[in-house]
């Protein structure tokens, strides 16, 4: 196993991870774009068993977009398919496994089954503490935010809370990722070096690592490197650490 033992004391608490290359892994082995999708579910396990042994505390992994909607129909669907099996295979072991599952996104636009499916994987997991793994469906950032202050207004306009009220604390426990939601390391695979629109707010000092693997080929070595390249980031937020500070 390849797993890094040795160090746990800078150990991220919040990992988010933009699993993209799916399609391009299918076609450069001569297969459909949904084939990528159904090995992706796989490198999506490896990840979880990853962070559940590493004591990473959460996990938020960016599953759907909701700019995803823009992809041929057929491609959609199977995604939605994939994403409700996942959900119904895996239910059981991410209980056992002393995880809470949280869906994060608009689901609105999802059948009543579909729904009620999430409700009751959300309801059973809701008091595991092992890792939080948030699963970003139908999810944008700036949606996130929009959704955040949109409640805000209405505590406002209800007389709830003043304006002056209004601080980040207020605003972050708005959001779909709640109150723990400072993200320390965004992964992002398949070789893009953007943030696709996945959380805004969270990663206001996140530390970036973008890897070329393909999300399907994504395993415990990358994960690793990962963290050991977590590892040797200074976090400075902002100020100037004593040793350089002379
Ligand atoms: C990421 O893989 C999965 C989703 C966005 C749903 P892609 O499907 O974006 O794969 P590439 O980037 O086209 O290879
Ligand atoms: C981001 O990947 C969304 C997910 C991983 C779910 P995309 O493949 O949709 O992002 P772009 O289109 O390359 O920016
Ligand atoms: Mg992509």
């Amino acid at each position: 196993m390849l797993f890094n033992n040795d160090i746990k004391k800078n150990n991220p608490y919040h990992v988010a991870i933009i699993m993209d290359g799916n399609g391009r892994w299918a076609i450069s082995k001569g297969k459909l774009r949904i084939y990528g999708h159904k090995a992706g579910i796989e490198s999506v396990k490896r990840a979880v068993n990853f962070a559940l042994y590493h004591k990473i505390k959460i996990l938020t992994l960016y599953a759907f977009s909701r700019d995803n909607w823009k992809r041929p129909a057929q491609e959609v669907s199977a995604l939605i398919e994939l994403f409700i099996s996942a959900l119904e295979l895996e239910v059981k072991s991410i209980h056992s496994n002393n995880i809470r599952l949280r869906i994060i996104g608009d689901i609105s636009c999802f059948s009543k089954n579909i729904q009620d499916r999430i409700s009751y994987a959300e309801m059973l997991t809701k008091n595991n503490d092992s890792l939080l793994l948030n699963i970003a469906t139908n999810y944008d950032g700036r949606w996130d935010i929009i959704e955040g202050v949109k409640k805000l207004a209405e505590k406002v306009y209800r007389g709830y809370l003043y304006p002056d009220q209004i601080t980040e604390d207020t605003l972050t426990s708005q959001l779909a990722t709640q109150e723990l939601s400072s993200v320390d390391l965004l992964i992002r695979t398949g070789g893009e070096y953007r943030i696709s629109n996945f959380l805004l707010w969270q990663i206001a000092y996140a530390e970036f690592y973008f890897t070329n693997v393909l999300w399907p080929d994504f395993d415990e070595i990358i994960f690793d490197s990962a963290l050991k390249a977590f590892y040797l980031r200074e976090r400075r937020y902002g100020t100037v650490l004593p040793d350089i500070n002379k």
